[in-house]
């Protein structure tokens, strides 16, 4: 009997284990594909007027890419931070249950920046449960665009879920520019990744 337990067991772990390479290879395959469409050079050419960039990152994949938009557009930057920090692995849990209960973490206050100063505004996060991590449902809660243009990203391992329609639904009186999303890479392709910027930032000009 216990032959047969162990026989099942080791069945079932083959069969994720399978599962799960081949869903690497998948994503890995799909990311090289989007990757050569951005092999050439783009330059950016783009008026975005006076521009601030709000991001929420936990391992900094986020605030990479805000980052970049930053340098790219001269921005302001400005990072949501909760008061709790998330640890692993319990933040999958927290965070679904966040996502869930629609109890969002508390978020720091300090030097919130004024979003009437700004002409475009970016506000990225991770896709977390394929929607936004609950610390961009605490920013937006407490926002109102007063009308000026955002454009949302997200950084996402391979699925981003609804993130943009929930954003859209919870960005208060914001003109929702077109978004972008960002599969996580590795650094061979920080060339195409600053083209595929380069490519949406020239979308967006005023
Ligand atoms: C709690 C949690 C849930 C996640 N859910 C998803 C998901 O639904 N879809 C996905 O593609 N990636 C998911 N990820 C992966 C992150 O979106 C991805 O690693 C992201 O780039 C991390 O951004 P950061 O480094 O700025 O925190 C999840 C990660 C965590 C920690």
């Amino acid at each position: 009997m216990l032959k047969i337990v162990l026989y099942f067991i080791l069945l079932a772990a083959l069969i994720i284990g399978g599962c799960s390479l081949y869903h690497l290879h998948r994503v890995n395959s799909k990311n090289k594909a989007e990757m050569v469409r951005y092999n050439q050079e783009i330059p950016l050419n783009t008026d975005l007027g006076k521009v601030l960039v709000v991001y929420y990152s936990w391992t900094g994949h986020t605030k990479d890419i805000a980052k970049q938009i930053a340098d790219k557009t001269h921005a302001d930057l400005y990072e949501i931070q909760t008061k709790e920090t998330y640890s692993s692995p319990s933040v999958y849990v927290k965070s679904k249950k966040e996502l869930s209960a629609k109890k969002y973490p508390a978020i720091n206050q300090d030097n919130l920046p004024d979003v009437t100063s700004y002409d475009t505004i970016f506000v990225g996060a991770p896709v977390w449960w394929y929607t936004m991590a609950p610390a961009l449902y605490s920013y937006l809660e407490q926002t109102d665009f007063k009308n000026i243009r955002v454009a949302p990203f997200s950084t996402q391992g391979s699925n981003v879920g609804t993130f943009f329609e929930d954003f859209s639904n919870l960005a208060k009186n914001a003109q929702i520019l077109p978004s972008e999303n960002f599969n996580n890479v590795d650094e061979t392709y920080k060339d195409q990744v600053s083209n595929k910027i380069n490519a949406w930032l020239n979308k967006l000009s005023k």
